[in-house]
C-alpha cells in the first residue's frame, strides 16, 4: 500500500519532551483540533506520549481513503481497550475477519423491516415517559434523554423479559459506564487484576450485569419459541459462509456493545436538539408546524418517520453542529500512503467529525443552526466525508438507520406535546468530550404544555 510519489511531510506544533500534546488535546480536545486544522491544514502531526505520532486528518478525501479506500491498511485505534470487560470481543473492538464475520452475523438485526417494529416501540416507551411530565417543571433533561434511549435499547434487546428493563440493566449499565469513561481518559490506568477499591466496584457491577444477561441468554436456550426481538435476531443468526451462530459469550458481548454504542449517541443527540431549538424559535416554530400537520393530535406512528422531512433536517443539522462521536481513530496496520503522504505501521489517526462540520467551506455559517441546509440533497453537493456523523465504509454505524428513526420519532412526541426552554438561570452551556459531545454539566430545562387544540 506505499506509493512511490509520495512525499509531503506533515507539520505541526512543538510538543513537550515526554508527554507531547496529551495536555492540551485532554483540556480541551475540540478547541486544540479545531485550531490544528485550522493552522496546519489537511493532515496536522502531533505527539500523545513519548513516541506515539498521531495526525489529525482534516480533507475529506484522505478521510475517505482511511475509512474506505485502503480501509485493509488500518486497525481500530487501542482506546477502547478500557472498555474491554465491558464490552468484550463485540463490533466495535474487533478488527478483519473476526470483525467481519461479526458484522455478517449483526446486520440482519438492523434491517429496515426489523426497526419499523422497534418504531412502535420508540413511540411507546416516549410516549409513556412523558405522560408524568408536568406542565412548567424543570427537569434534567440530559438525564431524561438517557433514560429514554436506555428504556429503548433495553425493550427492542429484550422485549418481554424486561418489564423492568433499565432498571435491571440500566442501572448497573449506568454504573460501568461512567467507571469506563473514567478509565478510558485516564492514560495511566492500573489493570483490572489490581484490587483497588474502584476495580473492585467495577468488577462487581459488571458480574452483576452479567448475570443478568447470561440468565436471559440461558432461559431463551432452553425454550424452543423464537423471539422477534433483537436477541432473538441476534441468537438465531447464522453465518452465510460457515453456518455457525454466536457462542453466548459473543452474544452477550454484541448485546453489551449495542447498549454502549446505542444510548448515549442517542440520548446526547435527543439532548442537543432540544437546546438548539430552545435558542433558535423560528426553527422550533416549523418544527410544531410541521408537526401539527403531519400527526395533529393522533398518536404518532412509525410512517410519520418518512413525512416529517424538517424534523429529519433537524436531526441531520443538530449532528452536523454536535456530533455525538466526534472524533474517529485507527491505527496503520502497515506502512501506507494516503493522498501525498507516506505513514509508519503504528502511526495513529484522528478523523474528527466536529472540525469538518464547522468547515465554513462546506458549510455556510457553521455556527449557525439552519436545518433548511439539508434541503434539495445538499450533501450531494459537497465531497462525501465534509459531513460523516456516522462514520462510513465497512465500519459504518451498523444502528444509524435506528438512531435517526429514534430521534425523529422521540423528536416528535415530545414536540407534538411541549415546548422546552432552557431553564432561565442555566450556566452557560458548553459541549464536554468525553466518549460522546455531551452538555457539559447537564441540561435543565422548563418543559410547557402546548396548547395545541
Ligand atoms: C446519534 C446516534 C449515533 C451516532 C452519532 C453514532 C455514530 C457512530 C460512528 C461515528 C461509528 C463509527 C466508529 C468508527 O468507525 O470508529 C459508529 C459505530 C457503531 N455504532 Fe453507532 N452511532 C449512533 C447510534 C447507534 C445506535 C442506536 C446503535 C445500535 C443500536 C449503534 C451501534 C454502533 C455499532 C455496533 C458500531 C460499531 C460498528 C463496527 O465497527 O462495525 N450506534 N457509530
Amino acid at each position: 500500500m506505499l506509493d512511490k510519489d509520495a512525499h509531503d511531510s506533515p507539520t505541526g506544533p512543538k510538543g513537550k519532551i515526554i508527554t507531547g500534546h496529551t495536555k492540551e488535546f485532554q483540556s480541551d480536545t475540540i478547541g486544540f483540533l479545531t485550531r490544528l486544522a485550522k493552522e496546519y491544514g489537511d493532515v496536522a502531526k502531533l505527539r500523545l506520549g513519548p513516541f506515539q505520532n498521531v495526525y489529525l486528518i482534516s480533507d475529506p478525501d484522505l478521510i475517505k481513503q482511511i475509512l474506505v479506500t485502503k480501509q485493509k491498511s488500518f486497525l481500530k485505534s487501542k482506546d477502547f481497550d478500557s472498555l474491554k470487560p465491558l464490552i468484550g470481543e463485540g463490533l466495535i473492538t474487533s478488527d478483519k475477519d473476526f470483525h467481519m464475520r461479526q458484522r455478517r452475523l449483526i446486520q440482519p438485526s438492523f434491517k429496515k423491516t426489523h426497526i419499523s417494529n422497534y418504531a412502535q416501540d420508540m413511540i411507546d416507551i416516549t410516549k409513556e415517559y412523558i405522560s408524568t411530565w408536568k406542565n412548567g417543571e424543570e427537569r434534567i433533561i440530559t438525564e431524561d434523554t438517557m433514560s429514554l434511549a436506555l428504556g429503548i435499547v433495553s425493550k427492542t434487546m429484550f422485549s418481554t423479559e424486561l418489564k423492568d428493563g433499565y432498571n435491571l440493566i440500566g442501572e448497573p449499565i449506568d454504573e460501568v459506564m461512567k467507571v469506563a469513561v473514567k478509565r478510558m481518559r485516564n492514560l495511566f490506568q492500573l489493570p483490572l487484576w489490581i484490587p483497588t477499591k474502584s476495580n473492585r466496584e467495577y468488577k462487581k457491577v459488571l458480574e452483576r450485569l452479567d448475570t443478568v444477561i447470561y440468565s436471559i441468554i440461558e432461559g431463551r436456550r432452553e425454550d424452543a419459541k423464537s423471539h422477534e426481538d433483537m436477541l432473538g435476531i441476534l441468537m438465531e443468526a447464522r453465518d452465510e459462509v460457515d453456518g455457525l451462530g454466536m457462542s453466548d459469550r459473543q452474544v452477550r458481548d454484541e448485546v453489551m456493545t449495542i447498549f454502549l454504542a446505542g444510548h448515549d449517541t442517542t440520548a446526547t443527540l435527543l439532548s442537543w436538539t432540544l437546546y438548539l431549538l430552545s435558542q433558535n424559535p423560528e426553527v422550533e416554530a416549523k418544527l410544531f408546524h410541521e408537526i401539527d400537520t403531519v400527526i395533529g393530535n393522533r398518536t404518532p406512528t412509525p410512517d410519520d418517520f418518512m413525512k416529517l422531512t424538517y424534523t429529519q433536517n433537524i436531526i441531520w443539522e443538530s449532528l452536523r453542529i454536535y456530533p455525538p462521536l466526534y472524533v474517529i481513530s485507527r491505527k496503520a496496520a502497515e506502512d501506507v500512503s494516503i493522498g501525498n503522504y507516506h505513514f509508519k505501521k503504528g502511526e495513529m489517526f484522528l478523523l474528527s467529525s466536529y472540525v469538518m462540520h464547522h468547515n465554513p467551506e462546506y458549510f455556510d455559517q457553521p455556527e449557525s443552526f439552519i436545518p433548511e441546509r439539508f434541503e434539495n440533497n445538499y450533501l450531494k453537493t459537497i465531497p462525501p466525508f465534509a459531513y460523516f456523523p456516522f462514520g462510513g465504509g465497512p465500519r459504518v454505524c451498523i444502528g444509524n438507520h435506528f438512531a435517526l428513526m429514534e430521534a425523529v420519532l422521540v423528536l416528535a412526541c415530545i414536540a407534538q406535546q411541549y415546548r422546552i426552554k432552557l431553564a432561565p438561570d442555566h450556566h452557560e452551556v458548553k459541549p464536554l468530550p468525553l466518549l460522546t459531545l455531551r452538555p457539559k454539566s447537564g441540561l435543565r430545562m422548563i418543559v410547557e404544555e402546548r396548547n395545541n387544540g
